[in-house]
């Protein structure tokens, strides 16, 4: 049985959906095209020619494939490999797993959490192919930085990547939320791997709605939560956006290796949500308010308090609690 040509689908969600004949010539033999589309179509990848020969995609299975998250992915560390599962507890244990072998940048993906974990003992839940819930275990021995700017540069992943395929206007609430227009479509955490040592391994792992109706969250979340599928009005590509956020990470994981600290907070600064906003916070049981002034991955959010001086407050003891425009 001839293997699905992973070439012809991404090249094709990569471009919209479309792609001329001279493209598909370059990707595949004319001998082969009817073998290869129809070992696509046993997977759920729907195909048709123009009359012009420009290939189009019309549907694809609602399901994540390692082998078409991985195709040519071109990523150093992040995404090296890939693996999907159907169900598990949280994807961030099975990355943890990874860290103990000692696998760095295993994507590890899942269709569904039956215990997935958010920041403060939160749960995280999403309808089952709703969601990118995806984990990945990165060595950050003899690195300088807190595990909370990995976070950061989670959610400055997911961020960009949201706003290059999607074209969604998406933006960080400091430190690992990414919202649009206000309502949150995605978390990021980050833990560390307790007894390490010499070496400092830490599990990055991100919850994106995709297609989901808020409606299908628990009653506390659903009015504070959004989803891709809802702002565009029409269900979201799951698999174009994983390699998008894959990618963004891995740029950023070099970027922090490299010490480029700066580089991740200017970022930062530019996506968010709270810059310049008046904010409430609680940190270490104490509530602050004031303007945010800065976002710095090595520092955390810098508040200008009512009448006093500023002051900064680490991620890992603080959580905000509102922010407003003034
Ligand atoms: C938060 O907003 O508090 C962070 C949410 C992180 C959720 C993701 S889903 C994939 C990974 N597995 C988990 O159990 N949690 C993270």
């Amino acid at each position: 049985m001839t293997k699905p040509n992973w070439s012809l689908v991404t090249a094709a969600r990569e471009s919209g959906g479309r792609m001329t004949a001279s493209r598909m010539e370059s990707l595949v033999d004319q001998r082969e095209l009817q073998s290869e589309l129809a070992a696509l179509s046993r997977r759920g990848y729907r195909f048709s020619v123009t009359s012009r020969g420009t290939l189009v995609l019309e549907a694809w299975p609602n399901r994540l494939f390692a082998e078409e998250i991985a195709f040519g992915l071109g990523t150093d560390v992040v995404g090296g490999r890939v693996e999907t599962h159907w169900s598990v507890a949280s994807t961030n244990d099975l990355a943890r797993a990874q860290a103990k072998r000692k696998r760095e940048g295993t994507a590890i993906f899942a269709e569904e959490q039956t215990a997935g974990r958010g920041r403060f003992g939160r749960a995280w839940t999403a309808p089952k192919f709703s969601s990118l819930l995806f984990s990945t275990a990165l060595d950050a021995g003899g690195l300088s930085f807190a595990p909370e700017a990995l976070a950061l540069a989670g959610a400055a992943a997911v961020a960009e990547a949201v706003a290059q395929v999607h074209n969604l206007p998406a933006r960080i609430r400091w430190p690992n939320d990414v919202l649009v227009e206000g309502k949150k479509i995605s978390g990021v955490l980050v833990e560390g791997i307790a007894g390490e040592t010499k070496s400092r391994w830490l599990v990055v792992g991100i919850g994106v709605n995709v297609n989901l109706d808020a409606a299908a969250l628990p009653e506390d979340l659903r009015e504070a939560a959004g989803s891709i599928s809802g702002f565009l009005g029409h269900e979201a590509d799951r698999a174009l956006l994983a390699r998008a956020v894959l990618r963004r990470l891995d740029f950023w994981w070099e970027v922090l290796k490299a010490g480029g600290l700066g580089r991740l907070s200017a970022s930062c600064r530019m996506l968010s949500s709270i810059l310049g906003t008046f904010a409430t916070l609680v940190s270490k049981g104490k509530t602050y308010s004031g303007r945010v002034v800065d976002i710095d991955a090595e520092v955390g959010l810098v508040l200008q308090l009512a009448g006093g001086p500023t002051r900064a407050f680490a991620p890992g003891e603080t959580i905000l609690v509102h922010s407003e425009s003034y």
